[in-house]
């Protein structure tokens, strides 16, 4: 049976600050997601402020019924959100009018539809206080680099390679995209992907049978809403086993706690955390966090599920991305600690910084 799993994702409001969503925001998407007769399946949760809807569903990818859902939920979540008083409510809702599907419109999706294998798994990658390019890093290494991932040589498929999609998210036009393989382009891919801020890995595909294994999320609110509109908290769906890397394989690679853009105000580097789900955003610097789901299918029923993450080996994660961020936030207020101007270039300090050049003056030469 042909199925489609569409994570869409949205910030609609924290408690006490870009937290987390109150129980009633939490509940009034789970309400209306419950309701709806267009879904085999729904999961719901979040990560820090960020409120996920994963569904499974037999219309496709981009489907303007099952993005209103969405949509429609995340909008109703914000007018509770509104009368809680919460902080930033209806922070990732920039157009309030839906029109076909959420792209540009806010929330972000990750979409994937596939033939369901008798023992379908998957993993939900749900991260927050960072960027789409957070997901670079893990999956290159996952999919690329057989030092660290050497299922690519233990497995007759992967040996064949993937297809990456890279968006160069900077294009605000249109979606501006070129399809990468490996092993054989795996430096073109690198010389795309060490630039997280601006290309992005938004599918990889199977080479040996041609099947969507990712999806990753690329909107930029910035690209949207012209300003600084919160971070644009990725989330990305793997598939996972036969013939595709192995569970542990994908989770494995986010033991890095690799530096991504993000933490307080979107403006800073610092490691990135991998947390148990339904996790609150951390107050310290709103350290950027991951959660990881991953889960049986069955005829498109979420069958069973389980927490990626809580595991006394990522307890040994998280403190390394503690020191890591610690080691970071000592450099102050100084490049790498901070994000580079062109990413500064939607907040405050860039309009200050156009006030100063005023203030410039060109030295006479003698
Ligand atoms: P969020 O994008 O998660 O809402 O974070 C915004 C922010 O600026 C936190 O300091
Ligand atoms: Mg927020
Ligand atoms: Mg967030």
């Amino acid at each position: 049976m042909k199925i489609t799993l569409s994570a869409i994702k949205a910030d609609v409001g924290g408690v006490g600050g870009h937290t987390k969503p109150s129980k009633e925001l939490v509940e009034t998407v789970k309400k209306i997601v419950s309701e709806s007769k267009l879904l085999l399946d729904s999961y719901i949760g979040y990560t820090g402020d960020d409120i996920h809807i994963l569904m499974s569903h037999t219309r496709g990818v981009n489907n303007a019924e099952i993005h209103k859902l969405a949509f429609d939920a995340f909008m109703e979540a914000t007018e509770v959100a509104k009368e809680q008083g919460l902080y930033g409510a209806g922070q990732d809702m920039l157009k309030t009018a839906f029109s076909g599907n959420v792209r540009g419109l806010g929330p972000g999706s990750a979409e994937i539809e596939f033939e369901e294998r008798p023992n379908e798994a998957v993993m939900l990658f749900a991260a927050d206080k960072t960027e789409p390019g957070a997901f670079n890093v893990p999956l290159y290494y996952g999919f690329v680099e057989v030092s660290r991932s050497p299922g690519l040589m233990l497995s007759n498929d992967m040996r064949k390679g993937v297809v990456f999609t890279i968006m160069d998210v900077a294009n605000t036009e249109a979606d501006k995209i070129i399809e990468l393989k490996t092993p054989e382009e795996y430096v073109d891919i690198a010389s795309l992907l060490f630039n997280p801020h601006r290309f992005v890995i938004e599918k990889i595909h199977s080479r040996s049978n041609s099947e969507q294994i990712a999806a990753v999320s690329t909107s930029r609110l910035h690209n949207i809403s012209g300003k600084y509109s919160g971070k644009d908290d990725p989330i990305a769906i793997v598939r996972v086993q036969r013939p595709f890397l192995a569970t542990e394989e994908i989770g494995a690679m986010f033991k890095y706690a690799h530096y991504v853009a993000g933490d307080t105000r979107g403006s800073h580097n610092m490691a990135l955390m991998p947390v148990v789900l339904n996790s609150p955003s951390s107050v310290y610097y709103c350290n950027p966090l991951i959660s990881g789901l991953f889960f049986s299918m069955h005829n498109g029923k979420f069958t069973a599920m389980g927490d990626a993450f809580d595991d006394p080996v990522f307890d040994e994660v998280r403190r390394l991305a503690a020191t890591k961020s610690f080691l970071m936030r000592e450099q102050g207020f100084v490049m790498p600690a901070m994000l580079p101007m062109e990413e500064i270039e939607y907040t405050i300090l860039a309009d200050k910084l156009k006030e100063l050049d005023k203030k410039f003056v060109l030295r006479k030469q003698d």
